[in-house]
């Protein structure tokens, strides 16, 4: 705790002290007791049933044949600005109004999952952002031209029941009083208001459902896709392990970093000028065939020979570019992206969770494949270079994830 929190702290003993005086046991109830909280509130009365890491769900998801865990199939992103300088009384309502959505539902696919973290704009409205362990979000491709955009913060929302994503929306921002059975008392929309709002899904089904918008060629997608590129990007050892993004020492142990951006793709070329083979060299590897997808369980049996294949097929994959900053073979980006309609626009909203924002630049600069360049005169920045030539990032933006128990105003 920084020396804001400990003068904060002195008066509330203070105060606590006199109300005990004078027998004012109602008021030591407000006050509560010191906790970790940071917040001076008694502590989380959920605490025991919920993971530390606000963003750790894998042990709470259902898993398919391979062991592959599977996601929430409906997403809400409710990117928030603050209405008032941090304050005390401000600290308490988030963190009563987190509480509340946490009495409201268990934390399942089936219940809800959710994350509040914290941008760059926050940080700088403290004057904090150097000793904070994010920063701005940078241009890291010279194909895309993005929006860098800076938040308060973030509420991520997630659930397999898409009403529940409504009902924590109209609870917290608009005029609902109860959520869930609860009565909501101190709803984040006291605190904050909302400066955007992003949709999106993740699921067998899901993307046919939503496949009439710019970008999807009419008829392209089956009810098997798992994504609008037609292919599951979930596997267990293509991922990161919530342990390996988590801060691991120092004042924000237990929290992490989050990147957030906006992919839109245009799908047309991708769906009817490549075949299977050709789609398959440019998500995963030339080395594969189509037929060798479906046995891939729950990793991907690359060989780390972008440059061999660059040389070999003149294209590289996606995948195959990505893998190469696997660190003692494990991958440092834990992702949950989902495919989007917003705009009337197929396209994704990247999440990514990593330990340092280094780590996901170092992931996105071997994407980028620049450096494949001297090896086939027919790879280009974007031409047959894994996915490249399907997206365009519109904004990136960037936040930190505390630890559940300090996540209301994080080095306030
Ligand atoms: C339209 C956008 C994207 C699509 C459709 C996509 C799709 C995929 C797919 C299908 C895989 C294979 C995973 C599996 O089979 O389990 C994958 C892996 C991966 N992708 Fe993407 N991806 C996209 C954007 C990105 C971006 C923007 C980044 C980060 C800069 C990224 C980083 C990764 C990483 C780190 C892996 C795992 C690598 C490993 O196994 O070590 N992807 N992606």
């Amino acid at each position: 705790m920084d020396k804001t929190m400990t003068s904060r702290r002195s008066a509330l003993a203070r105060l606590g002290a006199l109300a005990g005086t004078l027998g004012l046991s109602g008021c030591a109830q407000v006050l509560g007791s010191a906790s970790d909280s940071g917040t001076d509130l008694p502590p989380n009365p959920h605490a025991d049933s919920l993971p530390d890491q606000q963003f750790a769900q894998n042990a709470h998801l259902p898993t398919d044949e391979a062991g592959n865990d599977l996601q929430a199939h409906y997403r809400r992103l409710i990117f928030l600005t603050l209405d008032g300088a941090p304050s005390d009384d401000a600290e308490r309502t988030v963190e009563r109004g987190m509480r509340t959505i946490e009495a409201a539902y268990d934390w399942r696919p089936d219940g809800l999952f959710h994350v509040l973290a914290w941008g760059t704009d926050y940080f700088k409205r403290l004057g904090k952002l150097s000793a904070a362990p994010i920063s701005e979000p940078r241009v890291i491709s010279r194909t895309d031209d993005p929006d860098l955009l800076e938040f308060d913060a973030l509420l991520i929302l997630e659930s397999d029941m898409p009403s529940r994503l409504t009902a924590v929306e109209n609870a917290m921002f608009g005029s609902a009083d109860t959520l869930g059975g609860e009565p909501v008392e101190d709803p984040l929309g006291d605190v904050f208001s909302i400066a955007e709002v992003r949709t999106g899904f993740l699921g067998k089904g899901l993307p046919a459902e939503h496949a009439n918008v710019e970008g999807i060629p009419v008829g392209a997608l089956s009810e098997d896709d798992p994504t609008f590129m037609g292919f599951f990007s979930d596997r267990q050892g293509t991922q990161a392990s919530e342990d390996r993004v988590t801060i691991d020492s120092g004042r924000f142990a237990g929290g992490t970093t989050l990147h957030v951006s906006h992919l839109t793709q245009s799908l047309g070329g991708w769906w009817e000028a490549l075949d299977d083979t050709e789609r398959v060299a440019r998500m995963f590897s030339p080395e594969f065939d189509p037929s060798d997808i479906p046995d891939f369980g729950a990793d991907v049996p690359f060989t780390d020979a972008v440059r061999d294949h660059a040389e070999e097929f003149d294209v590289v994959g996606h995948h195959e570019k990505v893998a190469q900053v696997r660190r003692d073979g494990e991958p440092i980006v834990l992702r949950r992206d989902f495919n989007t309609t917003d705009g009337d626009q197929a396209g994704v909203h990247f999440l990514s969770f990593q330990r340092t924002l280094d780590h996901f630049r170092a992931t996105r600069r071997a994407m980028n494949g620049w450096y494949v360049r001297d090896d086939s005169r027919s790879i280009t920045d974007r031409e047959n270079n894994g996915i490249l030539n399907f997206i365009d990032v519109q904004s990136r933006a960037n936040f930190y994830v505390p630890r559940r128990d300090r996540r209301s105003f994080p080095l306030y």
